[in-house]
This record gives C-alpha cells, sequence and structure tokens, in this order.
C-alpha cells in the first residue's frame, strides 16, 4: 500500500530546495520527498546509477551534463540529517517544445514498490509544467514493458525511426 508520512510544506522546502514536494511511500514510517533543486553529491549519484547497474561515468562529465540539463529530479529517502538519493532522472530538452529523458534509476533496494512510476509520473508532470508536450526516451530492451504499462508509445510504428550511429 501506498501512504504519505507527513512533513510540513516549510521542513521539505528547507530541506529539499523551493518546490520539493512529497512522493507517496510504500511504507508509513518511510518519508520521501522530490526535489528539482536539492544539490547531488556526485559520488552519491555515482552509487545510486552504478547500483543499478551501469557503468562509471568521468565525475567532470557527469558534472557538466547535469549542469545542462534541462530538469533533474532527485526522489530523496527523508532523514533530518542524512538524506539519501534513492532515485534520480533527467532529462534535456529545447526548454519549451522538446524533451528527452535519461538515466531513470531507483536504487535497488526500493525497487518493486510503485517509486519508478511515481518518478515518471513527477517527471511527465513537470515537463508539462514548463509548457513541453513531446517527451521522448531510449528504453533499455529489459524496460520497454515498464514504459508501455505507463503509456508511452513504442516506435518504430512505422513512420520514425532512431538511428544509434556506434564510432
Ligand atoms: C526501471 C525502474 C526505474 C523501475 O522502477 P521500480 O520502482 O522498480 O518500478 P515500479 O515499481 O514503479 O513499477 C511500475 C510497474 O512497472 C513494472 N516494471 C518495473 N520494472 C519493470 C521492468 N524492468 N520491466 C517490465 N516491467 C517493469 C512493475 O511490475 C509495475 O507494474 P504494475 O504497475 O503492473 O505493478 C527500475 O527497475 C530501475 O532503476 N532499473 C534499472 C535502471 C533502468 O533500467 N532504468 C531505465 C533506463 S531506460
Amino acid at each position: 500500500m501506498i501512504s504519505s508520512f507527513s512533513l510540513t510544506t516549510e521542513e521539505i522546502r528547507a530541506a529539499y530546495g523551493e518546490g520539493a514536494c512529497q512522493c507517496p511511500s510504500p511504507n508509513e514510517q518511510m518519508s520521501l520527498i522530490f526535489s528539482q533543486s536539492k544539490p547531488f553529491d556526485l559520488v552519491e549519484l555515482e552509487q545510486l546509477l552504478v547500483s543499478v547497474g551501469w557503468s562509471h561515468r568521468p565525475v567532470g562529465k557527469v558534472r557538466k551534463a547535469l549542469d545542462n540539463s534541462l530538469l533533474k529530479v532527485g526522489l530523496w529517502k527523508h532523514d533530518p540529517t542524512f538524506p539519501r538519493l534513492i532515485g534520480f532522472a533527467r532529462c534535456t530538452g529545447d526548454g519549451v517544445l522538446e524533451a528527452t529523458v535519461w538515466d531513470v534509476a531507483v536504487n535497488p533496494l526500493y525497487q518493486g514498490f510503485g517509486l519508478g512510476k511515481q518518478l515518471m509520473g513527477y517527471v511527465n508532470q513537470s515537463l508539462r509544467q514548463i509548457g513541453i508536450r513531446r517527451i521522448t526516451l531510449f528504453a533499455d530492451p529489459g524496460v520497454v514493458n515498464f514504459y508501455l504499462s505507463q503509456g508511452w508509445i513504442l516506435e518504430p510504428k512505422g513512420h520514425r525511426c532512431a538511428f544509434w550511429y556506434a564510432n
């Protein structure tokens, strides 16, 4: 069951930045927060992305990629002194018409409780709030159904196709 452990808006804003909000939690003892403005510890972010099986990326490039991203979302497990990053997603785009979602990850310990779906819902809603209507992403083969079940449309459907230049 998904429930929400309650923190005041002021507490959330003070700890997680302007616009941060609660994410429904699978456990009433655990409070979860979405934030677009709490700075990331790049080592912690790297640990999260490695924990889902992705390879290491140079910290300097990751920092620049974050700086150049349109939207960076952290899903935090609340702790008054030591909040933990348990989910992440970011988007690139022109800020007006189009956006592409990258690096969607939920820590394996917290997978299977609906948090990935909540995270994607939050990302979609945030992009819509800034007026973006067309959102794309590249899904790994093992997670195509994760996106399909949330209403994403799989391409190619005959009239569009993605090409990947390997070299
Ligand atoms: C993909 C990922 C973000 C899903 O997070 P999660 O919190 O486990 O997902 P949820 O619990 O919200 O699952 C929502 C639904 O998708 C389904 N689902 C979850 N992972 C799935 C997968 N890999 N393949 C197919 N369906 C999946 C769930 O069964 C659930 O279905 P339901 O609504 O019918 O119960 C997470 O597994 C992850 O971080 N994976 C590794 C990184 C990755 O592959 N990211 C995507 C890059 S394209």
